[in-house]
Order: structure tokens, then C-alpha cells, then sequence
């Protein structure tokens, strides 16, 4: 049995993770996962629901940055691997507050090197075959790229963070390149680009226009609205992260994109003609939603043009490549949002709490 820590796993990518490693693994002993979460505002233990009975998953409260909690949970499971997603992953609470991203993202990501290189470090300096801390971040670390199809981020591209939260990123990603090469660490980095589905939090642009579009609510555009992005099915990426801790060569790290750029006005209006076609004609939200609900706004300071992701390494060395097409991933993820109004009613009223002390008050 392998047994992992999981950080950020009650987050929208750390919980479809966690829900991609029990369907592919089962929930009979192959692997056991500890989450460990905050549960900041985006940490929500609804997204693990069906979890709850799992022998094999557990779930631990903590901060990244607490010391003597992370290494009290080295201590007392013997841990193959680190999958660390927990960090603050928007950009737009990064510009009003930067302070709270380079605690988290910078000295939690330290604390987690730190707890588990004392862990796992042997007295000859090696580690035990088998362990492996992987990184999960982000391709917003390379910067900004020209309105030019033939450009793309490459793993070799220089590091140009602009805001806040990819500069936060970009210095954890260098201190968990400084022990891969100091400590020889055991280690692997992935370089994602922008990630859409089931549990996104609503201030994320796919989420929030499904959300705003259904209420007859203004869907804010910024800028000209011709800003690019990359966009790749959350289950994909887990898949990508299972591969490359399987797979991937120890030290390296992996871009993980989608192939799939769409400016952010193309993207709305796919979810509002994709919207059109699953609400039935007797459905009443089916009047409001239409394009007089754009809105441009005042552009998002310091926004990035376009991101592009070259995913050839993880295709060649790994054989990983994105399956779940735009238009299919964008009918799965709303039809997510049809099935689960409850849990975004309980997110944007923050009920989400509620939830966890109902469920988990007498463990
Ligand atoms: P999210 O904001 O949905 O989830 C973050 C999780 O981390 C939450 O559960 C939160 O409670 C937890 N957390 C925050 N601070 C913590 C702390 N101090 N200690 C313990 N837990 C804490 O984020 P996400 O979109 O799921 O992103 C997960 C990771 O993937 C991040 O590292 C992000 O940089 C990276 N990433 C995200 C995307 C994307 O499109 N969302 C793309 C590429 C990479
Ligand atoms: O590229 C990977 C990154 O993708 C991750 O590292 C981040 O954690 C994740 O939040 C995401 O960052 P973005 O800033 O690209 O995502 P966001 O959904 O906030 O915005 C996507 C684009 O849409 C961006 O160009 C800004 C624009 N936007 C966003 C919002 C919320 C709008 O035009 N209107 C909006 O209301």
C-alpha cells in the first residue's frame, strides 16, 4: 500500500485528484490518502463527500506553515508521497492581499520540504526508494506571452511572474528546485495551465459565468476580453499527476497543458450557447441567459495577454495527453453545476462550514 499526503486536497484540484486516485486505485488498500487542509474560504470537505466511510482516507485540519502539525502526521504514518496542491490560487485576491500568498505559498511550500526531507533523508543523505514530493503549480510562473499562435511555454522557458500569486508560485517552485539540487531531494514539479469542472470555486471565470449566467447576473468581462488561456479538464490533470509520480524521471519537471486556447470572450460565449441547448425550453432561466449579459470592466491590473502550453515532454516521455474535449468537458461541467445547485448555494453563502461541523463534530 502506498500512503499519501495530500495538501489542499478539500480544493477544487486536490479533491478531484483525490476522487481520480480512489476510482482508479480503488478504495481497498492500493493507496491510502491523509488530506491535510486549512479549509480556508476555498477548502470545502462537500467536495469529499462519499469519502467519509473510506478506511482508507482521512482527513487531517492543518496549516502548511504549522511546523509540529506536519511533522506529527510524518511521524505517525510512514508517507511515500507528497502531493502538494494547498496554496491561495487567485489571482485577484493576490493583487488586494499579496501578504497571505507568500506566507502560504511560499513558507508553507518551505515548511512541506522541510518536514519531509526530515522525514524521509537517510543518514547517508539519500532517500528510500519510492518517495517523491510533487509540486503542483502553475504555467502563470513564465509570464505573459505575445498575441502570436507559434509561441508557447516551454519546461526551459525563463520564469517572468507578473502578479502576486505567480510570483508567490514561482518562489516555491524555485525553493523546491534549490533541495532537488542542494539535498537531491526527491521531486518533480508540474506546470499546469488554467483548470475547468465539478467543485471550481465561483470566483474562477468558467464557475462564476455558469453561476452569474443562470441568475440573470452580469457577466463581467476584463479588459477587451481577448486574453488567452489555455484550458484543460480538471480530471485530466489529475490523471497527468498520477503519470508523472509514476512515471516522471525524479527531478524533472513537466508542463501539463490542454491544447486548447480560447480567448476569454470565446469562452463565454460557448457556455452560453452551451447553456441554451441543456436548459429545457420550460426551464425559466432559460430567458436570461443570453449575450446582453456581457459586461465589460475595468482590466485586471497587471493582466497577463495569453498563456500556451507546450505539453510535448509529458507526451513523449510519459505518454500523458489531454483527452477531454472543450465542448465535452464544458457539457460535463455544467451539467455538475445542474446536479449540485445545493453545493454552490452552500459555497457562495459560505455553508460550507455548517457542513463540516454537522459531519464531522462527534469524530
Ligand atoms: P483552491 O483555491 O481551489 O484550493 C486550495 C486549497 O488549499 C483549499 O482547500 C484551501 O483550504 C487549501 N489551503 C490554502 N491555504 C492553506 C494552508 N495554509 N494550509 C493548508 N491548506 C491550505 O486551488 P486550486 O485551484 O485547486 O489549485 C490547487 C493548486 O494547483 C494550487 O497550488 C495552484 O497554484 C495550482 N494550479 C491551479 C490551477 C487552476 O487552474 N486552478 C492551474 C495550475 C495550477
Ligand atoms: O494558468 C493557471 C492559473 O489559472 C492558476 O495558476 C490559477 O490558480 C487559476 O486561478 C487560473 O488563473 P487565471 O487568472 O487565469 O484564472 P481566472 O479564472 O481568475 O481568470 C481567467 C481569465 O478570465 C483571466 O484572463 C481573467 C479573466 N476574467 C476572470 C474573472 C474572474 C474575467 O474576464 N472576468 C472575471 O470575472
Amino acid at each position: 500500500m502506498k500512503t499519501y499526503v495530500v495538501t489542499g486536497g478539500a480544493g477544487f484540484i486536490g479533491s478531484n485528484y483525490i476522487h481520480y486516485m480512489f476510482k482508479k486505485y480503488g478504495k481497498e488498500g492500493a493507496i491510502k490518502i491523509i488530506n491535510v487542509d486549512k479549509l480556508t474560504y476555498a477548502g470545502n470537505l462537500e467536495n469529499l463527500k462519499g469519502l467519509e466511510d473510506c478506511p482508507y482516507y482521512s482527513f487531517v485540519k492543518a496549516d502548511i506553515c504549522d511546523k509540529d502539525a506536519i511533522t506529527k502526521i510524518f511521524e505517525e504514518n510512514d508517507i511515500d508521497r507528497v502531493v502538494h496542491f494547498a496554496a491561495e490560487s487567485h489571482v485577484d485576491r493576490s493583487i488586494k492581499d499579496p501578504e497571505v500568498f507568500v506566507r502560504t505559498n511560499v513558507l508553507g511550500t518551505a515548511n512541506m520540504l522541510n518536514c519531509a526531507k526530515a522525514a524521509w533523508e537517510q543518514a547517508d543523505g539519500t532517500y528510500p526508494e519510492g518517495k517523491k514530493f510533487l509540486h503542483v503549480s502553475t504555467d502563470e510562473v513564465y509570464g505573459s506571452l505575445p498575441d502570436d499562435d507559434n509561441a508557447f511555454f516551454y519546461e526551459t522557458t525563463k520564469y517572468d511572474p507578473h502578479s502576486p500569486y505567480s510570483a508567490s508560485k514561482a518562489g516555491s517552485d524555485m525553493l523546491v528546485k534549490a533541495y532537488m539540487d542542494t539535498y537531491k531531494f526527491p521531486a518533480n514539479i508540474t506546470n499546469c495551465s488554467n483548470n475547468y469542472g465539478p467543485f471550481q470555486f465561483p470566483e474562477k471565470l468558467i464557475p462564476l459565468i455558469i453561476n452569474n449566467a443562470l441568475q440573470g447576473k452580469k457577466l463581467p468581462v476584463y479588459g477587451d476580453g481577448k486574453n488567452v488561456r489555455d484550458w484543460l479538464y480538471v480530471e485530466d490533470h489529475a490523471k497527468a499527476i498520477d503519470m508523472v509520480q509514476e512515471k516522471g524521471r525524479l527531478f524533472e519537471t513537466y508542463n501539463v497543458g490542454g491544447h486548447n486556447e480560447k480567448q476569454n470572450i470565446q469562452i463565454i460565449e460557448i457556455i452560453l450557447e452551451t447553456l441554451q441547448e441543456m436548459l429545457s425550453d420550460d426551464d425559466p432561466r432559460k430567458a436570461h441567459v443570453s449575450r446582453d449579459l456581457i459586461t465589460y470592466v475595468e482590466d485586471r491590473k497587471g493582466h497577463d495577454r495569453r498563456y500556451a502550453i507546450a505539453p510535448d515532454k509529458i507526451k513523449s516521455e510519459i505518454g500523458w495527453e489531454p483527452e477531454t474535449m472543450f465542448k465535452e468537458g464544458i457539457k460535463l461541467t455544467i451539467k455538475w453545476f445542474f446536479e449540485n445547485e445545493e453545493w454552490m448555494k452552500n459555497v457562495t453563502s459560505g455553508d460550507y462550514q455548517k457542513y463540516y461541523d454537522d459531519m464531522y463534530s462527534n469524530k
